[in-house]
């Protein structure tokens, strides 16, 4: 049987074990160890009604009061270890603002993509599709289909990269093919403009690459001729370079157009010398080709041109040596993000 003393030793060491718990885990285990239904102080509440009745008042109101003593002994210590617990992980969790961060390097367009796809807008702007075609080519459309005959310089193997000895297929060394797969796949008008990666078997030097960028322009209409091929022409340079710039235009041969010109612009290259710069090849579109395409000739008129896109961010951004283009480094790329 207990005694009030039992009782106050009870109250004591349970509120030890609960002042010594430091976890959530800890103060939990307490509470079932220390007031549970097994517990010490359950025991001997559960004993007072078998008791004397004179010793029963004493005895109840020391173990009331070592309950008392015991919950509220819990309560301060949970409402502290949930402090705790709550600073510790506020601490954990902090984010310091102030620090760098980790920095991700950001990616952006090829200063040659970033040309393309402003040459782009401005023909989408005139109502031109851009249009798509192979980079291995059959002879016919690299050549025949444009009125490059046998013989011809442009079909020798200095210049054209051919595909397994044979002069059938080779690299295309001009996007000019993609105007006869549009005009094959077809009806007139046409309005298109083809960019796209051209080889050919060039020296590799400051302004020369096996591997390089045009975008080629086809455009076939009733009544299209090299007044409407020099204003086109004329609303593309102005609208890319500004109204400043001077441009010139030069008859020239190709063999897809007659007649055909070159035009070229005005340039301060970087140590202030001014230059004429060849921009671009262009032309009327030959009767042959467009014959050759199924078309009537007589009806069916239109120009082309190419322009090397290349040598057109080269200009613009003043770059010395072609190679800088190709080379990915990172120091290089990285001024035109
Ligand atoms: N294909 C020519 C070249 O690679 C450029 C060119 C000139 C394209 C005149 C044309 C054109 O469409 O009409 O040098």
């Amino acid at each position: 049987m207990s005694s009030a003393g039992d009782l106050q030793e009870i109250e004591r060491q349970a509120v030890a074990a609960i002042a010594a718990a430091a976890t959530p885990d800890d103060i939990e285990a307490a509470r079932v160890a220390h007031t549970g239904r097994k517990s010490p102080l359950a025991e001997a509440l559960a004993g007072i009604g078998s008791l004397p009745p004179e010793q029963r008042g004493e005895v109840g109101k020391a173990g009331n009061t070592a309950r008392k003593a015991i919950e509220s002994a819990l309560e301060e210590r949970t409402t502290a270890i949930q402090a705790q617990a709550l600073a510790s992980r506020l601490d954990e969790e902090r984010v310091d603002i102030t620090l760098p961060g980790d920095r991700r390097d950001v990616g952006a367009l090829h200063p040659i993509m970033q040309v393309r796809r402003e040459i782009e807008d401005i023909f989408l702007g005139m109502g031109y599709a851009i249009a798509d075609g192979p980079e291995v080519e059959t002879d016919h459309h690299n050549f025949t289909a444009l009125n490059t005959p046998e013989g011809h310089p442009a079909r020798s193997m200095s210049d054209t990269l051919y595909i397994e000895g044979g002069h059938k297929t080779a690299l295309r060394p001009q996007t000019s093919p993609v105007q006869v797969r549009a005009m094959e796949a077809q009806e007139p008008p046409i309005y298109l403009i083809a960019p796209g990666t051209v080889y050919r078997r060039d020296d590799v030097d400051a302004t020369h690459s096996p591997m390089f960028h045009q975008l080629e322009g086809l455009a076939i209409d009733e009544g299209l001729g090299m007044a409407d091929l020099i204003g086109t022409l004329q609303h593309f340079i102005t609208e890319f370079f500004g109204e400043s710039l001077e441009s010139r235009i030069q008859p020239h041969f190709f063999p897809f157009t007659e007649p055909s010109i070159e035009v070229h612009v005005r340039w301060t290259d970087k140590r202030g010398r001014a230059t004429w710069l060849e921009l671009l090849g262009a032309g009327v579109v030959d009767p042959n080709v467009i014959e050759g395409a199924g078309y009537d000739s007589e009806r069916w008129t239109g120009f082309a041109f190419g322009l090397g896109l290349d040598r057109i961010a080269m200009v613009r951004h003043g770059v010395p040596d072609l190679r800088l283009m190709y080379e990915s480094d990172l120091r290089f790329l990285g001024q035109f993000s």
